[in-house]
């Protein structure tokens, strides 16, 4: 069976383990902080086992040991933005935790593959790169699936299809500028621009770029985890079974679109070796210009990040 590591066992990083028992794909070790709690969880999802019939193994521990021989390592262990907190604090703060439990759980599964959430996203992802020397197809940015998925899901319920006839591209950055697709995005094949009225359009777009905080402004006490888990399960499918399956990504750029030594949401091919190829679509003006600032604004926070905290 193969083993999947999850740092940060919160609402996402235990959702995300409870999709991948479902689906029998790994046995699974939740790692956090804080005492008890990884434990607590893994033994109550374990207990669920015999009653859904599946036989993984599930761990929970403080420790990064329990982590040892992992094919892949999930990392969702982050601190939310507090009240008072600036952007700068949490980029500080988080770039501390995903940078440790990039280089000790590195210690323990060299040849992991790693799939990164913590945001800001694209920068994390740049940070777990560098400070664990990762070679670029081993290491991935969970955010397209996600904006994607609920583009999709604004889409049906606009227009009651189907969401399996739904298929949207959400590339770039992981932030206001993101930037829904609207040629490539259709409908059982129809472009979604020619599908849906201008303004019935625009209305979706903004929904999806707003999608992360429509979610926080109705819990109140948290962010949005059962789609961003979602997306992790079916990353962490594609690359345990091969896929080759095509999806938006956050991926380390070497010149695929024009864009260098920065993390940036495209279609990639998903497989074993983790990253098989960056797919590059053509993209008209208003995409291109959209793209662009986009990319300057994840650039933007990767040198705040430089500024902050020393990489190599
Ligand atoms: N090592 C391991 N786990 C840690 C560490 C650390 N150094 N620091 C914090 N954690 C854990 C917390 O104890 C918490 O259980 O990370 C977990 C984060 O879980 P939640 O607060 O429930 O957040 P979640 O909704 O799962 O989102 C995870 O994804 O959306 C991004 O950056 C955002 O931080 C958020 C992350």
């Amino acid at each position: 069976m193969p083993k999947v590591s999850i740092i940060g066992a919160g609402m996402t990083g235990a959702t995300t383990a409870h999709w991948l028992a479902e689906r029998e794909l790994a046995d699974l070790v939740l790692v956090d902080v804080l005492e008890g709690m990884p434990q607590g969880k893994a033994l109550d999802m374990f207990e669920a086992m015999p009653i859904i019939g599946k036989d993984v193994d599930i761990v929970g521990s403080n420790s990064y040991e329990a982590t040892k021989g992992s094919d892949i390592i999930v990392i969702t262990a982050g601190l939310p933005r507090k009240p008072g907190m600036s952007r700068d604090d949490l980029l500080t703060a988080n770039a501390g935790i995903v940078g440790k439990a990039t280089t000790e759980t590195l210690k323990y599964s060299p040849d992991a593959i790693y799939v990164v959430l913590t945001n800001p996203l694209d920068t994390m992802a740049y940070l777990a790169m560098k400070v664990g020397n990762i070679p670029a197809n081993r290491i991935i940015g969970q955010a397209g699936i996600l904006d994607s998925a609920r583009m999709r899901a604004f889409v049906a319920m606009e227009t009651g299809v189907s969401v399996e006839n739904i298929n949207c591209y959400v590339l770039g950055g992981h932030g206001d500028e993101m930037v829904p697709l609207t040629q490539h995005s259709n409908i059982a094949g129809i472009p979604l621009r020619d599908y849906l009225p201008a303004d019935r359009l625009e209305a979706i777009l903004n929904r999806t770029r707003k999608g992360g905080g429509e979610i926080v402004n109705l819990l109140k006490t948290g962010s949005a985890f059962y789609a961003p888990s979602a997306a992790i399960a079916q990353m962490v499918e594609a690359i345990l079974k091969d896929k080759h399956l095509i999806v938006p990504c956050a991926a380390y750029m070497q010149g695929e679109y024009g864009l260098k030594d920065m993390f940036f949401g495209v279609p990639v091919q998903l497989g074993r070796n983790g990253i098989e190829r960056i797919v590059e679509y053509k993209l008209d003006a208003d995409e291109q210009s959209a793209f662009d600032k986009s990319a300057a604004s994840v650039k933007e926070t990767i040198e705040a990040l430089k500024n902050l905290v020393k990489l190599s």
